[in-house]
């Protein structure tokens, strides 16, 4: 059994509170190997921000718990390193079983989240209950997000065909019988790199596709009820069109993408939203610049060579997250 405390890492009751006092929002950035995570670290380094790396039931089955945990052990010391201790949370995302909860946290996570949100009201609330009991009760205060209402987007582990709001008058019930010490909400966003059919989007002259806003009335009646609780959005990339513009222009097809413009993004972290999940986007700066260096030079064959660059850029655009959007930049 490793507690996080060991490993370095802390979490995110104290960076919550924070951040939702201070009218910015927290990265939660997707890693699955050693390029993402040395990004994320590099990045929220330079930016002075404080940061939630997680882990999908994917990311455990492609690379490894094990190593996952020691990258986690390995981000502390490299931040270190790099000449600033920063805040870090390892986080469960999206954790569908109480058994997974509980061995994530016996493996050194500081955060977990619990999602029942496809179950029926009274079995998520048993469900996110039970995880609570269990990560509150460890020597190390484990935090547990939970989830009501339905993102919609498909993606590897995550997927629902409809969306469903989350409905403002389930909030205060579920927060008090569960426990929970963030909770994940659905006013809009969505997994993967196509958030909205085109019939559901406006386009411009030049045919990019315009999204309907989200549903900010819906997080303000929730903010209400549930005056300066930390609430989390997933499903936030913005799925740059730079990028999408790039990987078509090297030979990828990927259209009818759009995702949440930036400037919403920014007004939801000015509220009670202090986790903002992001992954697609990182996956499109990846996958731009590697068929950018595959494209250009063909006769390279040197994982570094298109590796190293994909990680350079990834870094960019978690900084321009950091400063731009989230407002973490300069809080760690
Ligand atoms: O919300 C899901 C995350 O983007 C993780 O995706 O299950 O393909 O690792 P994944
Ligand atoms: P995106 O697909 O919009 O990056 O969302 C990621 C996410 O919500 C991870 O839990
Ligand atoms: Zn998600």
């Amino acid at each position: 059994m490793t507690s996080y405390k060991e490993l370095g890492l802390c979490n995110t009751v104290d960076l919550f509170k924070k951040a939702v006092a201070g009218g910015y929002a927290i990265p939660a950035y997707n890693f699955n190997n050693m390029e993402q995570m040395q990004a994320i670290i590099q990045a929220c380094v330079e930016t002075r921000s404080p940061v939630i790396m997680q882990v999908s039931s994917g990311a455990r089955k492609y690379a490894n718990s094990h190593l996952l945990r020691n990258m986690a052990r390995g981000a502390v010391e490299y931040a270190a390193e790099l000449g600033y201790k920063i805040p870090i949370v390892l986080h469960l995302d999206h954790g569908d079983s109480y058994e997974l909860c509980v061995d994530c946290i016996e493996n050194g996570f500081s955060s977990v989240m619990i999602d029942g949100s496809s179950l029926p009201y009274e079995e998520n609330v048993a469900l996110t209950k039970k995880v609570c009991e269990y990560a509150h009760s460890r020597k190390d205060y484990v935090s547990v997000e939970g989830e009501l209402g339905v993102l919609a987007g498909v993606e590897d582990e995550v997927s629902s065909e409809h969306s469903h709001y989350t409905q403002p008058s389930e909030v205060q019930d579920f927060v008090k019988k569960t426990g929970v010490d963030s909770l994940a909400i659905s006013i809009g966003t969505s997994h993967g790199r196509m958030k909205f059919k085109p019939e559901q989007c406006t386009r411009t002259a030049d045919g990019v596709l315009i999204p309907p806003p989200l549903r900010f009335d819906i997080l303000a009646e929730i903010e209400k009820r549930l005056p300066g609780f930390p609430i989390v959005l997933h499903g936030s990339s913005s799925v740059p069109i730079e990028y999408v513009k790039m990987i078509e222009k090297f030979g990828g097809k990927l259209s009818d993408s759009v995702g949440i413009p930036e400037e919403q993004l920014r007004r939801a972290s000015k509220s009670a939203v202090c986790k903002i999940n992001i992954d697609s986007d990182g996956r499109l700066a990846m996958t731009a610049i590697i068929r950018k260096v595959f494209a250009e030079k063909p006769d390279e064959f040197d994982p570094r060579k298109y590796l190293g660059p994909a990680r350079d850029e990834l870094k960019k655009l978690y900084m321009h997250k950091n400063k731009e959007v989230l407002g973490s930049a300069g809080q760690a």
